[in-house]
C-alpha cells in the first residue's frame, strides 16, 4: 500500500526536477510530446521525406496516442520556414458553424449560461486539422500522403502499450460521469479501463483514418466520415452540418514577422494572436539594458510581467479573425515605435494596475500540442494544434472513434462583457457564422542569418504566448542551451485578471516579497508551458532538441 501510494509522487518528481539532457541528431529531428508519435516522424525523415512530410505523419500519428490534444477534431497552425530561409503558414483553425449566433451562450434574459460554451456539443468549432494538413501536404509535401497517413492507421488498429499517463486519463474517465463515449474511450473488448502496458486499439478511429489515407481531405470532410459526423450532431444536439463540413477550407497565409537584434522571428498570425503579442513583447525587451538586469531578479520579473500586461491588453482590444476584421492593427502593434510606447510607460518601481472597465481575459485551457519538426535541408516546421481542453468537449461518435474540440469557448461570449475575472467582450472576437475564433497558440520559428535557427512552442492556453516568448528570451538573450531554456523559471500575466503566476520552486521568496512590495500579486503554479524546442547549429553541423520535463509521454526523435 505504502510502496503504491509513493510510485506517483517519485514519477511526478522525476519528471519534474530533472532538466532533461539535450538530444542531438545530424540529419533531422522531431520533438513532440509523445515518443511513439516522434519516432514516426523521425522515420519519414529516414526514409527522405521532407520536414513537412514528418510533420504530417507526426500530426496523425498523435491523433492516436495523445488523444487528449493530439487530433484530427480540432485545428491549430503550422509555420514553416525552409532551409533557404522563405516561409509560410497554414491557418486550420476551428470555424464558428453557419448555424452559429452571437449569442448562443446567452439565455433569453442576455446572461451568459455557464460552461455551455466549454461543455457538450454546441462547444465544437467546425475541426480543421485534417485540411490543413492537406493544404501542407500538396504545397510543400514530398512524399506520397498514403505513406504519411498509414503509421497512424496501422497505431490505431495494432494498437500501442499504454503509457502510465494515458493509463491514469483511463482510470478516472471510467470512474467519472463523463458520457458514454468517454467513458468507453481507453476500455478492453471486456469493457474495463486498460492499465498501463496493455494493448490499446481504437477500430473505429482506424476506419476514419483509413478513409482520410484513402480520400484526403475528403475523406474527412465529405463522404462517410462528414455524414456520420453530422447525423452524430443531428441527433445529440449539435450544430454542424455537412455543408458546415464541406465548406470548410485550411488557408495559407503569410507569416507575421518582427525581429530581435540580429534575429528574425517567424510566427502564426491572426486568427492567433500568438506571433503579434510574441514580437510586440520582444521588441519591449530590446528597450532593456540586459548588462543591468540580471535573469530572474526582481526587476527582470516586473518589466517582463509589465511587457505582458501591455501586450496582453492590446490582444484583448484588437484581435480576433482577420477575415471579419479587416481593420485590425498589426502592423503598428508589432512596430518598434509601439513596443516603445508601451515600454517607456512602465513604471521601475511599481505595478501597474489592469482596469478591467478597459479590456481583459478569459480562462486558462487544458491542454493543446506542440511539435518542432528539422530535416536534412534545414527545412523547419513549427506546429501547435488543440482540441482546446484536455480531450476537448470530451465527446464524440462512436462511429468515428475521434474526440471533438470544444474549441468554440474560444469566442469573446457576451458582447460588451469584459470583467476584472479576465472575460473579454471586444468586438474583434464574437461569434458569427463561418468565423475563426482567436487563438493563443504560438508556433514560431527564429532565424538567424535568414535560415531557420530556434523551432519553438508549447501548449498552455493564454499562457502559451508568454512561455514562447520567454524561452526564446532565454535562448536569444540570456544565451541558454535549449533544455535549460525550456525549463527555466517562468511567469505568466495576462492584463486580467491582475495576478502574476509564477512556478512555485524556481522563484526565490525575496524576489517575490520584493515584487509585492512593489504592488504585484503573485500565484504559484506547478509548471507553466511544455515547450518543444530545437535550436540548428548550422556551423556544427547538428540539431539540438529538447522536450519539456512536464511532458510524460513526449520525446526528441532523430537520426
Ligand atoms: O487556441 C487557443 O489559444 C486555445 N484553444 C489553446 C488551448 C490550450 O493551449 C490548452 N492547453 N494547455
Amino acid at each position: 500500500m505504502h510502496s503504491r501510494k509513493l510510485l506517483p509522487l517519485l514519477i511526478v518528481f522525476v519528471f519534474t526536477f530533472s532538466v532533461p539532457a539535450q538530444v542531438y541528431h545530424q540529419h533531422g529531428m522531431v520533438v513532440s510530446d509523445n515518443q511513439v508519435a516522434s519516432d514516426v516522424g523521425a522515420k519519414i525523415l529516414k526514409k527522405g521525406g521532407n520536414a513537412v512530410d514528418a510533420s504530417i505523419a507526426t500530426a496523425f500519428a498523435l491523433a492516436v496516442v495523445h488523444p487528449q490534444a493530439g487530433n484530427i477534431g480540432g485545428g491549430g497552425f503550422l509555420v514553416y520556414m525552409d532551409g533557404d530561409g522563405s516561409s509560410t503558414t497554414f491557418d486550420f483553425r476551428e470555424k464558428a458553424p453557419l448555424a452559429a449566433t452571437v449569442d448562443m451562450f446567452m439565455d433569453e434574459n442576455g446572461e451568459y449560461i455557464p460552461m455551455i460554451n466549454h461543455n457538450g456539443l454546441l462547444a465544437v468549432g467546425v475541426p480543421g486539422t485534417v485540411a490543413g494538413l492537406w493544404k501542407a501536404h500538396q504545397q510543400q509535401g514530398s512524399m506520397p500522403w498514403v505513406e504519411l497517413l498509414q503509421p497512424a492507421v496501422e497505431l490505431a488498429e495494432n494498437g500501442f502499450p499504454l503509457s502510465f499517463a494515458l493509463a491514469q486519463h483511463a482510470e478516472r474517465f471510467f470512474n467519472s460521469d463523463e458520457d458514454e463515449f468517454m467513458q468507453n474511450f481507453f476500455t478492453n473488448a471486456e469493457g474495463r479501463p486498460l492499465k498501463m502496458g496493455e494493448i490499446w486499439k481504437q477500430p473505429a478511429l482506424a476506419e476514419t483514418l483509413k478513409r482520410i489515407r484513402d480520400n484526403g481531405h475528403d475523406g474527412f470532410y465529405k463522404g462517410e466520415t462528414a455524414r456520420l459526423l453530422a447525423k452524430h450532431m443531428a441527433e445529440n444536439g449539435g450544430i454542424i452540418t455537412e455543408e458546415d463540413l464541406a465548406k470548410y477550407e485550411s488557408i495559407e497565409r503569410e507569416p507575421i514577422r518582427g525581429t530581435y537584434k540580429d534575429y528574425d522571428i517567424i510566427s502564426m498570425p491572426p486568427p492567433s494572436s500568438g506571433g503579434a503579442s510574441l514580437i510586440q513583447m520582444m521588441n519591449m525587451m530590446e528597450q532593456v539594458n540586459w548588462d543591468e538586469i540580471e535573469f530572474n531578479s526582481t526587476e527582470y520579473v516586473h518589466i517582463v510581467a509589465e511587457s505582458m500586461r501591455r501586450a496582453y491588453a492590446d490582444r484583448a482590444e484588437h484581435m480576433g479573425d482577420p477575415d471579419f476584421n479587416p481593420e485590425m492593427p498589426i502592423d503598428r502593434l508589432i512596430s518598434k515605435e509601439h513596443a516603445q510606447n508601451r515600454f517607456t510607460n512602465i513604471n521601475w518601481d511599481k505595478a501597474s494596475v489592469s482596469d478591467s472597465s478597459k479590456f481583459g481575459q478569459l480562462y486558462d485551457g487544458k491542454n493543446t500540442t506542440h511539435f518542432s519538426v528539422m530535416d536534412k535541408d534545414g527545412n523547419a516546421v513549427s506546429l501547435t494544434y488543440t482540441l482546446e481542453w484536455s480531450y476537448g468537449a470530451r465527446t464524440g461518435s462512436p462511429e468515428l472513434g475521434f474526440i471533438l474540440n470544444n474549441e468554440m469557448g474560444d469566442f469573446n461570449p457576451v458582447p460588451g462583457e469584459t470583467n476584472s475575472r479576465g472575460r473579454i467582450g471586444s468586438d474583434p472576437n464574437l461569434i458569427a457564422p463561418e468565423k475563426r475564433m482567436l487563438s493563443s497558440m504560438t508556433p514560431t520559428i527564429v532565424a538567424k542569418d535568414g535560415k531557420p535557427y530556434l523551432v519553438i512552442g508549447t501548449p498552455g492556453g493564454r499562457t502559451i504566448i508568454n512561455t514562447t516568448f520567454q524561452t526564446v528570451l532565454n535562448v536569444l538573450e540570456f544565451d541558454m542551451p535549449i533544455n535549460k531554456a525550456i525549463e527555466a523559471m517562468k511567469i505568466h500575466h495576462q492584463w486580467l485578471p491582475d495576478r502574476i503566476l509564477y512556478e512555485g520552486d524556481l522563484l526565490s521568496p525575496d524576489t517575490r516579497k520584493a515584487l509585492e512590495a512593489m504592488g504585484h500579486t503573485l500565484e504559484p503554479r506547478y509548471r507553466l508551458g511544455r515547450m518543444m524546442g530545437i535550436v540548428w547549429d548550422r556551423e556544427l553541423g547538428i540539431f539540438i532538441g529538447a522536450a519539456d520535463s512536464s511532458s510524460p509521454d513526449g520525446g526528441v526523435s532523430g537520426y
